[in-house]
């Protein structure tokens, strides 16, 4: 018998020397048996030794097995190694043998490159970080229990994904680091090392429940793409019962509530509005009252009412977003939707309260298109947001805010009045012609619509960090008034 002892789990080189050796040797798959240093059941006779000389001789196998091998090799199957040294003797004479998809060892071996793919995906989608310090000294730790070896894998992604945070994922395997340069890797740890809950657990928990819906659930779809056995390291995991449980009655009340076909109904005034321009003498209740009339543009033709800004009349922030949606146009109020809640939760992340700031929107108008029983938001046009903007310039004239936060490309585009993109613009104080500030950043709905996990996480921190930067230039005007 031959006896094979691997450096560890993963080392693929050492497999393949030793591999390539018994070939050339003739060493069949029956007298080779694989194991790894350390392994709690290893059969190998004490002065056993791997192969290490590498005897003459050359043969070719199909570079299609290797990758496949690379990632096979990575399975938990303690079978694994054989399995790809038999694979291996047998490409020597059929060469084609990988495309005999019937055949058990290339089923095998499929089967384990495609479980271990699928892990690296849960993995992907399933790490939580946790904060652990805070501003510079935070780093951010997760925990996770891979089926396979995959951290070494899985790695590189995170570090492309989370480049600017220095982060460290715990494993019972393997432990990798990121510092901002490089990735390292450290010997598994037992879960009493990972942190248990920290503030962004709350985040993921009031995101989950924003985008949870009701009317779309499928258990079972929901259980293959999220297994139970993730759900004890993920935050949001403790939402999912009482979500599932509420669901049938949250759907049927959306049914029931048949919210969205539009209002006829609306008061409209006798004479179009008189478009004045923007004067410190306006109050805002007789402004809304004004802007109640506003026929400036035909979107009030289909709305239900102007929904007009809400907030201390002298706030010193002014919140800015495009234009209501659907549960802003039935409620009359700005940001109350899905949109509002998420906006609601960064606030306070960011350590402002609602209730000082006064939150508006560009176009005052919900503009839609209907389908079905559904009102699907449109994009107001420039022409929209010119005829809106008196409306923002004297509520902006009354409150006198020390800064604007503008949520969004309409939002930028009303209160710049100019196209102004967001990437580009955001993270910094923009000079406004009245001596004021405005900032620019995303809009809540943009995080809502992000389809993947982890982008939207990252987003939502960075919308938080952009309201943080608004908190500290109010606290900065604050004491020096
Ligand atoms: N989106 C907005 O821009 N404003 C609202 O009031 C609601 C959603």
């Amino acid at each position: 018998m031959n006896y094979v002892i691997l450096a560890h789990e993963t080392d693929f080189d050492g497999w393949r020397q030793a591999a390539r050796t018994l070939v050339l040797d003739g060493v069949r798959p029956e007298d080779v048996t694989w194991s790894v240093k350390g392994d709690k059941e290893l059969f190998a006779p004490a002065d056993a030794a791997s192969p290490s000389r590498l005897p003459a001789g050359t043969f070719n196998v199909p570079a299609r097995f290797i990758e496949l091998a690379r990632i096979a090799i990575l399975h938990r199957d303690r079978e694994r190694f054989a399995l790809l040294y038999r694979l291996l003797w047998r490409l020597r004479g059929d060469h084609d043998l990988l495309d005999v998809a019937t055949d058990p060892d290339v089923i095998s071996i499929t089967a384990m490159a495609k479980a271990v793919r699928r892990d690296e995906h849960k993995m992907h989608a399933f790490v939580r970080f946790r904060e652990i310090g805070r501003e510079r000294e935070a780093r951010y730790v997760a925990w996770f229990e891979p089926e396979h070896h995959i951290v070494g894998l899985a790695a590189p992604f995170f570090a492309r994904r989370f480049a600017d945070m220095p982060w460290s994922i715990l494993t019972p395997d393997l432990c990798a680091h990121w510092d901002g340069f490089a990735v390292s890797f450290t010997p598994g740890v037992g879960k009493a090392e990972a942190p248990s809950s920290d503030r962004l657990e709350e985040t993921w928990r009031r995101y989950y429940a924003t985008i949870f819906n009701p009317a779309r659930l499928k258990v079972k779809a929901m259980q293959t793409e999220m297994p139970k056995k993730y759900w004890r390291n993920l935050p949001e995991a403790s939402m999912i019962k009482p979500l599932i449980a509420g669901a049938a009655h949250s759907a049927d009340a959306m049914i029931a509530n048949a919210a969205t076909e539009p209002h006829k109904a609306q008061r409209r005034l006798e004479e179009p509005m008189r478009r004045k321009t923007a004067t410190a003498a306006d109050n805002l209740e007789t402004l809304r009252e004004e802007a109640a009339g506003c026929r400036a543009c035909p979107l009030w033709k289909d709305a239900t009412q102007t929904v007009f800004g809400e907030g201390p009349s002298h706030a010193p922030i002014m919140l800015v977003g495009e234009q209501p949606g659907d549960k802003e146009d039935l409620a009359g109020k700005p940001f109350v939707g899905p949109a509002g809640q998420m906006l609601d939760g960064a606030l306070i992340e960011a350590g402002i309260e609602r209730k000082q700031v006064y939150v508006t929107n560009a176009v005052k108008h919900f503009k839609f298109v209907p389908r079905g029983k559904i009102r699907l938001h449109q994009k107001p046009s420039t022409a929209e947001i010119k005829a809106c903007r008196p409306w923002y310039e004297r509520e902006k004239a009354a409150i006198k805010p020390v800064l604007v936060v503008a949520m969004g490309a309409t939002a930028a585009q009303g209160v710049l009045g100019r196209i102004t993109p967001i990437n580009k613009n955001r993270g910094h104080l923009i000079d406004l012609d009245d001596k004021t500030k405005a900032l620019v950043t995303v809009h809540p709905s943009y995080l809502l619509r992000l389809p993947d996990a982890d982008a939207k996480a990252r987003e939502y921190e960075r919308f938080v960090d952009d309201l943080k930067m608004a908190a500290a230039f109010l606290r900065k005007s604050a004491r020096a008034a």
